[in-house]
C-alpha cells in the first residue's frame, strides 16, 4: 500500500480520535470496560486528542498515516520528556482495524523511531494484547517491566514496557522511503 506519513495538526483531531475509538473498541475488547468502550470512549479519546493537536506543542509530535486518496489509516505519537534509563515514550500506535496486517504499524513505529533517532524509546502493550506483543518483539523490542494500568476502564490490568535501547536502528530497520512532511505554515 502506497503510504505517506505526515504530522498531524489541529484539523487531523477527529481522524485521529476517531481511528484511536475504532482501534481501541476492536483491540481491546477483552481488556477495557465494555460499558466504557460504547459510549465515554468517543469524548474521552476526542479530549485527549485535541489537547494534544488543538495548538502546536513541543512537547510530542503526533504522526498520521494515510493512503494516496487522504485517507488516515493509522497514527502514532511520540512524547518527548526523557523517562531514564527507557527514552522517549511511544504513546499510541494503531492502525485502522481492517487494515492490520498490511505494514501500516512497522512504518509507523520507524517513523516514531526517526523522530526520536537518538537514544533509547520505549512504549506500554497490555499483557493480553498478544498481536501486539508479537508485533514488538519482531520489531526487536524487549519487555523489561510489567505494572497495572492506571488508564480508564483498564481495571488495573498489567501492562509490560517494551523497550529499544536505539532509536535509530529501528528507524533504519524499515527500509521503505519515507518523507515526514512538516505541518503547512
Ligand atoms: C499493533 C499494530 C499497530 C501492528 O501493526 P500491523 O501493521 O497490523 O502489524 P502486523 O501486520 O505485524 O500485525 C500485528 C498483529 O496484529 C494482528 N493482526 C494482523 N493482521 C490482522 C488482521 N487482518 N485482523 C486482525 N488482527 C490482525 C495480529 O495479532 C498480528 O500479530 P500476529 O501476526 O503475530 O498474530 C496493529 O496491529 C494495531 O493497530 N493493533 C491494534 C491496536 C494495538 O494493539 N496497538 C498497540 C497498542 S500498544
Amino acid at each position: 500500500m502506497s503510504l505517506s506519513i505526515r504530522r498531524a495538526g489541529t484539523g487531523d483531531i477527529a481522524a485521529v480520535a476517531g481511528l484511536h475509538i475504532a482501534s481501541w473498541r476492536v483491540a481491546y475488547v477483552d481488556i477495557l470496560d465494555p460499558a466504557y468502550l460504547a459510549g465515554p470512549i468517543e469524548a474521552d479519546r476526542t479530549a485527549v486528542w485535541t489537547e494534544r493537536l488543538a495548538a502546536p506543542r513541543d512537547d510530542l509530535t503526533v504522526l498520521l498515516a494515510e493512503t494516496r486518496d487522504g485517507s488516515p489509516v493509522g497514527f502514532v505519537c511520540v512524547i518527548h520528556a526523557e523517562d531514564p534509563p527507557w527514552g522517549r515514550l511511544v504513546d499510541n500506535l494503531h492502525a485502522r482495524p481492517d487494515l492490520r496486517g498490511t505494514g501500516i504499524g512497522a512504518r509507523l513505529l520507524a517513523a516514531a523511531a526517526a523522530i526520536i533517532c537518538h537514544g533509547d524509546m520505549h512504549l506500554w502493550v497490555y499483557a493480553a494484547n498478544d498481536g501486539a506483543r508479537r508485533f514488538y518483539a519482531r520489531q526487536g523490542g524487549r519487555e523489561v517491566d510489567i505494572q497495572a494500568s492506571d488508564k480508564v476502564g483498564s481495571a488495573g490490568k498489567p501492562l509490560w514496557r517494551v523497550h529499544w535501547p536505539d532509536a535509530r536502528r529501528q528507524a533504519l530497520a524499515d527500509a521503505t522511503p519515507m518523507t515526514i512532511s512538516p505541518l503547512p505554515g
